[in-house]
């Protein structure tokens, strides 16, 4: 077994230690808003946080994140509740198809987590290793800046 906490709730998983996290949260915790895409850390669908890091879930094995805290798309935020990010999405409407947009979310909420006013650079530095087949780039941009202002806003009020 293998102790996790995913979205704050704890998990004992069963499951060979080189099973891919991705794995793990989909087919084992029912979490699918994390996606499959390349499996080989190319493309950021399966961007999680651990640690508040952003990572590859499919190139992390379930032994390499034992004990750690994991947030997904599911636990950023809630319908009610939206995390800053998710509301900038809606409002500049981001995403085309969808796939990759959790991924894009949560590397982007990582961003705004340590960096409280990024350029364009360190945004296209931070994203770089998301990628998106439908092209929304300069819309995740402008939802970032945005995000970034609301987070802005709201520290200060
Ligand atoms: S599915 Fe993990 S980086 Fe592409
Ligand atoms: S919205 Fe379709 S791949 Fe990004």
């Amino acid at each position: 077994m293998t102790k996790l906490n995913v979205n704050g709730a704890d998990h004992a998983v069963d499951a060979p230690p080189d099973t891919p996290l991705l794995w793990v949260l989909r087919d084992t915790l029912h979490l699918t808003g994390t996606k499959f895409g390349c499996g080989m850390g190319l493309c950021g669908a399966c961007t999680v946080h651990l640690d508040g890091v952003a990572v590859r879930s499919c190139q992390l094995p379930l032994g390499a994140v034992a004990g750690k805290r994991i947030k997904t798309i599911e636990g950023l935020g809630k319908p009610e509740a939206l995390h800053a990010v998710q509301a900038a999405w809606r409002d500049e409407d981001v995403p085309q198809c969808g796939y990759c947009q959790s991924g894009q979310i949560m590397s982007a909420a990582a961003l705004l987590a340590t960096n409280h006013n990024p350029s364009d650079s360190d945004i296209d530095a931070a994203m770089a290793g998301n990628l998106c087949r439908c092209g929304t780039y300069d819309r995740i941009r402008r939802a970032i800046h945005r995000a970034a202002v609301a987070l802005r806003d709201k520290a200060a009020a």
